[in-house]
């Protein structure tokens, strides 16, 4: 009886997953701004996915520059696109798939930034 009641769960599960948008059929969702793209935007030419490099987002973005002139803020000495860390890559702070990360603050006492699209 037991048995038979969890293999008729586990076809119901697999049926919802079988009805699901792709996206999370694979288990990922995409924040804000990117929500539409496709995912080969960011991960074409990977075997397995994982993080893009820096190169593909500045394809959009344009450059750490233009990014820093963006998150200036007047009065605040710390702007995460320009510091003594240089142009690390972007997911480290980043994350599209989960939730991202202000690493400054692991280190400086300072007001925390809210990540758009989050
Ligand atoms: C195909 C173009 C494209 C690529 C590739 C891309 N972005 Fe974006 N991104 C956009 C657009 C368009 C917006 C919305 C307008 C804006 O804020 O510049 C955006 C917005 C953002 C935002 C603001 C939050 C939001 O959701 O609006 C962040 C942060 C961001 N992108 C980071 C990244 C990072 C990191 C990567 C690489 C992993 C990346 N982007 C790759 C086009 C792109
Ligand atoms: C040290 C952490 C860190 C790194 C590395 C980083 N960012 Fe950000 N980024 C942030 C934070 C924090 C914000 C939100 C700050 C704010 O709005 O005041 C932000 C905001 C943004 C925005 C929104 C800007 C706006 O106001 O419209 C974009 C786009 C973006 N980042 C893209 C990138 C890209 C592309 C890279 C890599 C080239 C990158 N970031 C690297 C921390 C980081
Ligand atoms: C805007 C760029 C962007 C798009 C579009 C995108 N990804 Fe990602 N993907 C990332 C980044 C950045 C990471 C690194 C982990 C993170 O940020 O959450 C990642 C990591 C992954 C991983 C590795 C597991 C993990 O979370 O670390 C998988 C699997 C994945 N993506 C699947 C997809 C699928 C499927 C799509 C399309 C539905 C997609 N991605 C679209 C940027 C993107
Ligand atoms: C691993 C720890 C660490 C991380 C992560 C880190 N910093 Fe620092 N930072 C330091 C140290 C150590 C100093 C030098 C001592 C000091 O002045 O606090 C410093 C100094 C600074 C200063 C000058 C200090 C002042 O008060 O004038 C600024 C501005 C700064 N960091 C910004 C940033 C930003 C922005 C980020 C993220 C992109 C960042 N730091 C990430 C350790 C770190």
């Amino acid at each position: 009886m037991q048995i038979r009641f969890k293999a008729a769960l586990a076809a119901a599960i697999g049926a919802m997953l079988l009805a699901a948008p792709s996206a999370f059929a694979q288990g990922v969702t995409i924040h804000g701004s990117h929500a539409g793209m496709k995912c080969e935007t960011c991960h074409a030419g990977q075997t397995q996915k994982a993080a893009p490099s820096q190169k593909t987002c500045l394809k959009c973005h344009g450059s750490y520059e233009a990014l820093a002139k963006k998150t200036a803020k007047p009065g605040e000495k710390f702007n995460p696109h320009d510091s003594h860390m240089g142009r690390i890559e972007c997911t480290q702070c980043h994350s599209m798939h989960a939730t991202s990360h202000y690493i400054c603050r692991d280190c400086h006492a300072i007001p925390d930034r809210k990540f758009k699209g989050e």
